[in-house]
């Protein structure tokens, strides 16, 4: 397999927080934690591939941000030898962009497109041919003196990864041979990820503290691991090389995660939708402007998680906090709301 250096040729340089995931990161299916159901279906698809002797189909991987779809994307590079080149729907800003790589690209190997959903349309159906045919059409010149050429590519494997499938357009979908969904991982797989990442990064945490952590990691596995590093942090400044629940909790309390794992932009979300727009309906736009933040951040990262929890719901007149959410949030729901909710 290729270096990681490749891995962010089209990306920034990684982060602390991404080198971080990286050295976290299970390499094979077997030390993958969890989405059993796809791992099953990927262990037939890439053993039946390597025994024909033929490189992977087309692959899309879809679910909330953080879940393991980089992840699942560099396991299957791995698996089958091949090298992995990874960029970003946002990163691709012509079709030239496009070109360039595939160009670049040796047979087998890997692709893989994160946030595809966010592909400029040219460049999205540039990829049909590449996809189906492989082959890339290339207009060159403008005007009545522009030709097109036919560019013949090697045979490769696409892997896109989406948080948003319904943007992605019918003909970009069905260029895929297999779809899977990932989806949020119970409190036990959570756990046993955490004892893992400890033993990786060499801090014992105990069991207790373990489930502490993982009821507060939004089902989530890079929560779940950003918040082992905070609590790490925690119990070192304190003196102590090992995380008690104790420790756990004190460290989560100071980070401001809840029991359930909300944090404070959670909250507020939720306070914004009860407080000023009396429980909603209220659209995603109106949410996003009275708190200053991004619609695709609303509804991509932190929407999920509090739809998951019955906190939220969606409805085609805008997001309703429900009865939950005003229980946990200790707000008395007022008398009319309790109608509508109910
Ligand atoms: N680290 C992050 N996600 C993981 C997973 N699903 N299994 C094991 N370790 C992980």
């Amino acid at each position: 397999m290729e270096s990681e250096e490749l891995t962010f040729r089209h990306s920034d340089a990684p982060s602390e927080e991404s080198a971080f995931e990286m050295t976290l990161r299970p390499q094979t299916l077997q030390e993958y934690i969890g989405q059993d159901q796809v791992k099953q279906s990927l262990r037939i698809f890439i053993d039946a591939a390597k025994g024909r002797g033929e490189p992977l189909e087309h692959v899309l991987l879809s679910g909330p941000p953080g879940l393991g779809k980089t992840t699942m994307a560099h396991i299957m590079a791995r698996e089958v030898g091949a090298s992995i080149r990874v960029t970003s729907g946002p990163a691709l800003e012509r079709v030239g962009d496009l070109a360039a790589i595939l160009t670049n690209l040796a047979p087998g190997d890997i692709l893989f497109i994160d946030e595809i959903h966010r592909l400029h349309k040219t460049i999205a159906e540039a990829l049909y041919p590449a996809m189906e045919d492989f082959a890339l059409d290339i207009v060159l010149g403008k005007g009545p003196s522009a030709r097109t050429i036919r560019l013949d590519l090697p045979r490769f494997t696409l892997i896109g990864a989406t948080t948003r499938m319904s943007l992605l357009s019918a003909p970009l979908r069905d260029r895929f041979g297999s779809l899977y969904h990932l989806d949020f991982y119970t409190p036990d797989h959570i756990k046993q990820i955490l004892h893992r990442s400890a033993q990786i990064l060499q801090c014992p945490v105990e069991d207790d503290a373990a489930k502490e952590i993982a009821h507060r990691a939004r089902f989530t596995p890079r929560i779940a691991n950003r918040l082992l590093k905070r609590v790490r942090d925690y119990a070192q400044v304190n003196g102590t090389r090992s995380i008690s629940r104790v420790i756990a909790k004190e460290a989560l309390h100071a980070l401001g995660i809840d029991q359930v794992g909300l944090d404070l932009l959670d909250r507020k979300i939720l306070s914004t939708i009860i407080e000023k727009f009396q429980g909603g309906p209220v659209g995603l736009n109106t949410i996003a402007a009275s708190l200053s933040e991004e619609m695709a951040t609303i509804e991509e990262v932190y929407e999920p998680f509090l739809l998951q929890l019955g906190f939220l719901n969606r409805t085609s007149r805008g997001r309703i906090a429900t009865e939950h959410a005003y229980r946990h949030l200790g707000v008395d729901l007022a008398p009319g709301q309790q109608q509508l909710l109910s």
